[in-house]
């Protein structure tokens, strides 16, 4: 897990910023979507902090990495099952255009962030400044049933794209998700039409989901770190 403390970089103190930020939009007893990565962590850090000053306030994780810091930081969890609307989510990303729309998943967690940022009343993306772009040129992440691997690849080739199955660091052979899926990463030249692309990858068959995020932009705001402060976006 990343450090939330000791001697910081200019991008962490933009991370921090920007995660300390959102943590301080959070309402009394509010359900709070907990996103995945290290600009979540300094949120839950910031939460965690005001919790124990009094604040109330029940997390619905979206990945394993982030169910175990709310453990380390005492943030009661539930699940989809006992709310299925949430009062807001937080979460990072790993590109952001200027219609909000946004590239998730370099952590692999796209699918249960989708589901959280769905059930959400209001979706707050925390990131650093060189999270934006004036158009989304990452590589998107897609999470797809193994059994259904070689056919999901034939189709994002014919989609343009260059799919690469996402292998472990420490682990031989595939990514395995926390939903015990692997992981296609695929670049494509241009990204002219993210809802377009998200549309025809998100219902390939075996596709749990891609990280493109186009559909969320109606409820979304995003907070900017920079190593001074943050600023603040709304469309
Ligand atoms: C997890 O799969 C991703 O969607 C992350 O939310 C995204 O990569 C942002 O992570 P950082 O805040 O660590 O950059």
């Amino acid at each position: 897990m990343s450090d939330t403390s000791g001697p910081m970089d200019e991008q962490a103190r933009a991370k921090r910023n920007a995660g300390y930020y959102a943590a301080d939009l959070i309402e009394d007893d509010a359900i709070v979507g907990l996103g995945t990565g290290s600009t979540v962590f300094y949120m839950m850090d910031r939460l965690a902090g005001r919790m124990r000053e009094g604040l109330r306030a029940t997390g619905i994780a979206t990945s394993f990495q982030t169910e175990r810091r709310a453990y380390e930081y005492r943030i009661p969890l539930s699940t989809l099952h006992e709310y299925d609307v949430i009062d807001i989510a937080i979460d990072g990303a790993d590109q952001i255009d200027p219609a909000f729309r946004l590239i998730k998943g370099r952590g692999a967690a796209q699918t249960r962030e989708r589901c959280v940022a769905e059930a959400a009343d209001a979706f707050v993306v925390v990131a650093d400044k060189g999270k934006l772009t004036d158009a989304l040129t990452a590589p998107v992440p897609v999470e797809v049933l193994s059994f259904a691997v070689p056919v999901v690849m034939n189709r994002l080739a014919a989609l343009g794209g260059t799919p690469v199955i996402r292998e472990g660091v420490k682990k031989d052979g595939p990514v395995i998700t926390d939903n015990g899926n692997w992981i296609i990463d695929c670049r494509f030249p241009r990204i002219d039409e993210p809802e377009r692309l998200e549309d025809a990858i998100n219902t390939l068959p075996g596709v749990l989901s891609c990280g493109i995020f186009t559909e969320f932009t109606g409820k979304t705001s995003i907070v900017v770190g920079t190593p001074e402060g943050v600023e603040y976006l709304s469309l």
